[in-house]
């Protein structure tokens, strides 16, 4: 006997997504983005998966990296913040982690460190979301430096990341493009240099800017960075089903409430299932009533508050549902980008978020 909450994830459709990613730029090649735990589904797991597909992972920071290493990953890992202190620079290089380089101070952590081998350098150049990146007129002199260094690797790749590519007719996404694309014709440094500026949204609707080496992240793990129905999108399967059991059915009279805080009331006699799944599980405590939820293969309304260990749904409407039937909260048959919409966030932040309670169930 166990508390029947757990999450499954299908490590056969992470490679479809991660195959489908590689499909729509077949000259490019694609950077299998793990970081954050693989929002949510398992870092070693879903690196050992993708490991024979992708040629480099990416994680965010030198932890994440260590700790693949540690789990036997092989492969380069690119580090997509770069480096935290100067003192990672060398174990980059012993490691084989390729470094997005984010600013000045790291290009001279990077010449100044004393390192066993070359490391593999990412520009990163800030065409217009200002969060990270060198300022488009630092990057010659930044490349001139890199490539002058014996710790460099000579085949530096530059990059940048687009702020609203989730949003297909943002103008910026034209306006970060040109400010890149200018930066490459106008430069001597960047002549040559492979080009990698495709997160998600770019690798699935903007394939101007695929280029050399994409970026997927989240489209691996089978939700779409878009808000609106996209054919390439629509092509992706769900990795992670959060699914759990029914614990409790009972009636109530109308007028009779439900939950903390007694927030949600009966317009009519009732029939409520509970189910084993709250928000210590990594469901959204803010999900309102009416979020749907699945029992049995049938769509049917949150009611009443999210609890830490359980919610309760309204099944009135649906037939033959008692203790023991199977709840899919999001995955396979119910997108969890739904559930983020109803609870005011993104799918992003619902899988990220999702806590090690559930245990992650793996299947090929
Ligand atoms: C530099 C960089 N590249 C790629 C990604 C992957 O983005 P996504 O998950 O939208 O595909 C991220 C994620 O934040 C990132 O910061």
């Amino acid at each position: 006997m166990s508390r029947p909450c757990h999450a499954r994830i299908d490590l056969a459709a992470l490679r479809h997504n991660y195959q489908l990613a590689c499909d729509l730029a077949p000259a490019a090649q694609a950077v299998a983005v793990v970081k954050a735990n693989a929002y949510g589904h398992g870092a070693i797991a879903a690196a050992k998966a993708l490991e024979p597909l992708a040629p480099v992972l990416g994680v965010a920071c030198i932890e994440e990296a260590l700790e693949l290493r540690d789990a036997g990953i092989k492969k380069p890992i690119l580090l997509l913040e770069g480096i935290f202190s100067a003192d990672e620079v060398s174990i980059a290089s012993e490691q084989n982690f390729y470094l997005m380089v984010e600013n000045l101070e790291q290009v001279q952590a990077i010449i100044q460190a004393n390192v066993s081998q070359p490391l593999h350098c990412w520009l990163k150049v800030d065409t217009g979301m200002h969060r990270l990146g060198l300022l488009p007129e630092q990057a010659d002199g930044a490349l001139s430096i890199l490539k002058a260094s014996d710790n460099v690797h000579s085949d530096i790749i530059i990059a940048s990341h687009f702020a609203s590519a989730d949003e297909l007719d943002n103008p910026s996404n034209q306006a970060q493009l040109e400010c890149f694309d200018h930066l490459i014709a106008q430069s001597e440094q960047t002549k040559g240099l492979a080009q990698s500026l495709a997160n998600s949204a770019c690798v699935l609707g903007h394939p101007q800017a695929h280029r050399q080496w994409l970026r997927p992240g989240f489209m691996l793990y089978g939700a779409s960075p878009f808000t609106v129905p996209h054919t390439n999108a629509d092509k992706l399967k769900p990795v992670m089903s959060l699914v759990s059991e029914v614990i409790s059915v009972r009636p109530i009279k109308a007028g009779e409430r439900v939950g903390y805080g007694g927030k949600w009331q009966a317009e009519r006699d009732s029939l409520i299932a509970t189910i084993a799944c709250g928000y210590g599980d990594g469901y959204p405590r803010h999900a309102p009533s009416g979020t749907p939820v699945l029992i049995d293969g049938q769509e049917a309304p949150l009611v009443g508050r999210v609890s830490m260990d359980m919610i309760t749904v309204d099944i009135t409407e649906l037939k033959d549902i008692a203790i023991g039937c199977t709840a899919e909260m999001w995955g396979q048959n119910l997108c969890v980008n739904r559930i983020a919409d109803a609870a005011g966030t993104i799918g992003y932040e619902l899988l990220t978020r999702m806590p090690a309670r559930p245990l992650r169930v793996y299947s090929e």
